[in-house]
């Protein structure tokens, strides 16, 4: 996730630029860039770290105003967040410069074929191959040579793209990531988010999938990819610009939890091919050392432990390996059997959580081979591990994890069945068929997302609940534990998570007319396990919330007082939608309790002390 503005008009370009760069900077942080079009002369000033880094170096280098500009506020996915990679991005003649939202997943082939055709590179980003392929079309008019360019680029991209021959001009393109414009009086805007612009305008025309825009001062026109022109259609915006901020939402959570259907698409963009086959071709470790691996163990903290959990049934049943958990601030210090044939995987959104990284360091003094999962590119996890695979979850300000835990499932899912395919240990027909399961994930989270009516009701009943209880056997376990956790985190709210089946060894005795059990039942060689530990609870006088799946209400209509129904998937892949009505009723019982749930009480978004 990135943030992208334009603006065409009498002002200044550059500081309504910064202006709507700041407002963009929950897209993303870690590095940003202007370009300036002043007459046939192309500025541009791009630096690592935040806008105002950027703000330093644009006063320090005074770059000619003209009154067309191109912005970006930089999340990576594709390349550390150093100055270099930085967008805009500029072709080989330095007369066209290019700011991206999104991820160009033929970007390796492209980039082989525009340098076998002489282009020179010079960042690590796909961004770079737009700005040479639309130097390709030097001889078309730029909203030809930009749908030349679409049509080229698979995957994701919202872009903005300038050229000193048309100095006037800005082209926009969008499929897949968002893309506004903003009607001024003699000004025109482009952004990834109507607050860029908010406080100029309020008149607005979303873009659609696949079409291509041309941005003069006079306002808009729009085109599909062969060119033919399209109706444009405004509306005017009712909100204020803190919740236009949060896409209109109350809080940045909830914003969050709805962002899941698009980050898990995100996550899973390039990393399939066709027939079914995982392609996890950034994780750059040989095949043969994946193979000679005889042992995995997965450490984590916190939300990213309940990632862990869930990763070591997978990796378990996919590839037979060996798995161990652990809490990262246990694992060093217990001291564990590692060697060169151990695998050591480290879940941490951040990348910067100490405990996961001095856990890290350990695995790597013993020879073991590392791979970080995180959701910051260049992260000190990133960086410390033999290989890393990114979540593309984009920023989470919220300071409990959603977004980043379904994405984690979703790599950790890919990451069992790329060790299952490099070692031989499930049939290419059975990944083929779970391949295609992950894709269906982003369609199944947006329906269970239509729960959130049920679980606010839900929340109503239960605000003044003291005690929870969240169970769950094997996949749903992890589920249990998270669901447990958002609870407790935002809620402030008594809630254990525990294995359905261990209850009856202790906890059992606090269950009692007033207590609220969930249980979640999805996994299908455990429903019936669970199911009767269930009934278990019931007969204590537990209130009952059940979790199923589609075509199994029935089996649940005698004992459940709450009965939530999400759609089929297979085994373990069921923990990405099972976790978001947990969410849901979390989020909405803190709020019933008039809580801050974007910054819960005594806890931080990351913890870089033992
Ligand atoms: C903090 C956050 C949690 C997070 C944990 C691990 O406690 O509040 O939401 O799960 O750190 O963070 P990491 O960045 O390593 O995943």
């Amino acid at each position: 996730m990135c943030g992208i503005v334009g603006y065409v008009g009498p002002r200044p370009p550059l500081q309504v630029l910064i202006d709507g760069l700041h407002r963009l900077e929950y897209r993303g942080y870690d590095s940003a860039g202007v370009a300036l079009v002043d007459g046939s002369r192309l500025s541009v000033v791009k630096r690592a770290g935040r806008i105002a880094d950027l703000e330093e170096a644009v006063a320090a280098a005074e770059p000619p105003e003209g009154r067309v500009g191109v912005g970006h506020t930089r999340w990576a996915t594709h390349g550390a967040p150093t100055t270099l990679n930085a967008h805009p991005h500029t072709d080989c003649t330095g007369t066209v410069a290019v700011v991206h939202n999104g991820i160009v997943e033929n970007w390796a082939e492209l980039k082989s074929e525009l340098i076998r055709r002489g282009h020179r590179f010079i960042s690590d980003t796909d961004t770079e191959v737009i700005a040479h392929l639309v130097e390709e079309g030097s001889d078309l008019s730029l909203v030809e040579a930009v749908a030349e360019a679409m049509k080229a680029a698979e995957g994701a991209l919202a872009l903005a793209v300038v050229r000193t021959d048309q100095p006037g001009l800005i082209v926009g393109a969008r499929r897949g990531s968002p893309l506004v414009v903003g009607l001024g009086e003699s000004e025109t805007f482009l952004a990834s988010d109507i607050p860029a612009f908010l406080s100029h305008t309020r008149r607005v025309v979303v873009i659609e999938d696949d079409r291509v825009i041309e941005i003069r001062d006079g306002g808009v026109r729009i085109f599909d990819l062969d060119g033919v022109e399209q109706p444009l259609v405004e509306k005017v915006i009712e909100w204020d610009l803190a919740a236009a901020e949060r896409g209109g939402y109350p809080t940045f959570m909830l914003k969050e939890i709805h962002e899941q259907p698009q980050a898990i698409a995100d996550t899973l963009r390039g990393r399939t091919a066709d027939g079914g086959v995982i392609a996890l071709r950034e994780l750059e470790l040989p095949e043969q050392i994946l193979r000679m691996v005889d042992k995995v163990f997965v450490v984590a903290c916190g939300t990213s432990y309940h990632a862990a959990m869930m990763a070591k049934y997978a990796i378990e049943r996919w590839t037979r390996l060996p798995t161990e958990i652990d809490i990262a601030s246990e694992f060093r210090y217990r001291d564990p059997v590692l060697d060169g044939r151990s695998l050591v995987i480290g879940i941490s959104q951040s990348g910067e959580t100490i405990d996961t990284l001095a856990a890290v360091r350990y695995a790597k003094a013993q020879r073991s081979t590392v791979i970080g999962v995180s959701n910051v590119v260049d992260s000190a996890l990133a960086r410390e591990s033999d290989a890393v695979l990114y979540t593309r979850a984009g920023p989470e300000i919220g300071v409990a994890a959603t977004k980043t835990f379904t994405t984690q499932l979703v790599a950790m899912q890919l990451l069992g069945l790329y060790l299952a395919q490099v070692r031989g240990t499930m049939d290419p027909g059975t990944i083929g068929l779970l391949v295609a399961e992950l894709q269906a994930l982003p369609d199944k989270v947006g329906k269970v997302l239509q729960t959130e009516p049920q679980m606010e009701d839900m929340a109503r009943r239960f605000a003044q609940v003291r005690d929870f209880f969240f169970l769950g056997r094997s996949g749903d376990f992890p589920v249990a534990m998270e669901g447990a956790l958002k609870l407790k985190e935002i809620a402030y709210v008594r809630a254990e998570g525990y294995a359905a089946g261990e209850m009856k060894h202790g906890p059992i005795a606090l269950v009692e007319p007033g207590v609220v059990v969930v249980g979640v039942a999805t996994d299908s060689h455990v429903r019936q396990k669970t199911l009767s530990n269930m009934e278990e609870m019931k007969a204590r006088g537990g209130t009952i919330v059940m979790v199923v799946e589609e075509g199994t209400e029935d089996e649940v209509s005698g004992l459940a007082d709450e009965v939530v129904v999400i759609p089929q998937s297979p085994d373990l892949l069921c923990t990405v939608t099972a976790v978001v009505p947990l969410q849901l009723l979390a989020y909405h019982i803190a709020t019933q309790r008039g809580l801050d749930v974007d910054k819960p009480r005594n806890l931080a978004k990351t913890v870089t002390v033992e």
